[in-house]
């Protein structure tokens, strides 16, 4: 049976020019080069300029996605952003890229699920377009998670980075088989139990400011890989594939240990995991879609390629994509 499916036709990515590496770490907290390359794999990471806001990051991913699709920004009637950084509480940020872009079309607006927000905003964005709602697409990840580190506490800080990234998909027909290109299948899960384990303590209904990221890194860490593992074996159930089908597995990139640990409980050789953790440390909502953009440029995605896409974020949130390239 016919079925409309959301297809990826073009992928972009931005990062910051300021690079931090793990040495100039050491010189602002009690760290070393060895810990956080041993214990987390990431070597550097990208920050923002003072005068770079989230909305910036991502009008340059989107706009490297939009020439890549072929696909005129008028005609883009969509456009969905997670983030938990915003630029402002409100506008949502999505609407400033939307003006950054110069579409007047259609709806933007954000998705807040933390590090699981570009699987949420992917999953929102393809059933608008199943729907027949809207046609095309764009779906941005963005952060600029330097703005809301505790700079000494060395638990945390030396994690993350900022970035973006961004896919522009299309409502297509297709056959309505697992073959199809385009999104096969999209699940999102949230237990609110674990908000204490990793959130910021600040916001401005509580405190009226933007507050810090904490985090208990270690039982995080102890709840990721069961649960972004349980939830890409009921992709694969549903959609009938076996792990070792997948062409290329795009996680988010939180841990190199989180990606070994999947890697070993589903089966799957490491080479097809796709690892962005040495040069872009955590970039939140924007890792998946800025590993799907390295990957496309080392010609590791081709059309027909099956891909995996998974994340878990505080929340707790986690979820899976898996689209035909
Ligand atoms: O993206 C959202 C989801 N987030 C995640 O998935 C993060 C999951 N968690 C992790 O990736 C890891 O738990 C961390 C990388 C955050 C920490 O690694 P760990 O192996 O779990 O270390 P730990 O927190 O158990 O700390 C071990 C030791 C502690 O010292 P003591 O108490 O054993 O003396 C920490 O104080 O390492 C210490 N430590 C550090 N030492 C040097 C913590 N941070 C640092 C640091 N440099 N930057």
């Amino acid at each position: 049976m016919a079925v409309i499916r959301s297809v990826i036709r073009g992928v972009g990515a931005y990062l910051p020019k300021r690079i931090m590496t793990n040495d100039d770490f050491s010189r602002i907290v009690d760290t070393t080069d060895a810990w956080i390359t041993e214990r987390t794999g990431i070597k550097q990471r990208h920050i923002a300029a003072e005068d770079e806001l989230t909305s910036d990051l991502g009008i340059a991913a989107a706009k490297q996605a939009l020439v890549r699709s072929g696909i005129d920004p008028g005609d883009i009637d969509l456009i969905i952003c997670a983030t938990a950084t915003p630029d402002r509480t409100f506008p949502a940020t999505a609407v400033r890229i939307q003006a950054g872009l110069g579409i007047t079309n259609g709806a933007a607006f954000d998705v807040q699920a933390v590090c699981s927000g570009f699987v949420y905003a992917m999953t929102t964005a393809d059933n608008f377009l199943k729907t027949g709602l809207f046609k095309r697409a764009i779906v941005v990840g963005a952060e600029t998670f330097s703005r809301i580190l505790d700079w000494s506490d060395r638990g945390t800080c030396v994690l993350f980075g900022d970035g973006a990234g961004a896919v522009v998909l299309e409502a297509q027909p297709q056959k309505g088989t697992r073959d199809d290109r385009g999104v096969l299948s999209a699940r999102i899960r949230s237990d609110g139990r674990y908000e204490d384990l990793l959130y910021v303590d600040g916001g401005p209904g509580s405190t009226k400011t933007t507050g810090h990221l904490r985090m208990n890194g270690r039982e995080v860490f102890r709840h990721a890989i069961q649960k972004i593992s349980g939830v890409i074996e009921e992709t694969l159930v549903e959609t009938g594939y076996a792990a070792e089908e997948i062409d290329l597995y795009v996680p988010h990139q939180a841990n190199q240990r989180i990606l070994d640990g999947i890697a070993k409980r589903l089966g799957v050789n490491p080479n097809k995991i796709m690892s962005t953790l040495a040069k872009h440390g955590n970039t939140s909502a924007a890792s998946i879609p800025l590993a799907l953009n390295q990957a496309f440029e080392e010609h590791r995605l081709k059309e027909g390629n099956l891909v995996l896409m998974e994340a878990m974020g505080g929340g707790f949130t986690w979820g899976a994509v898996l689209a035909r390239w």
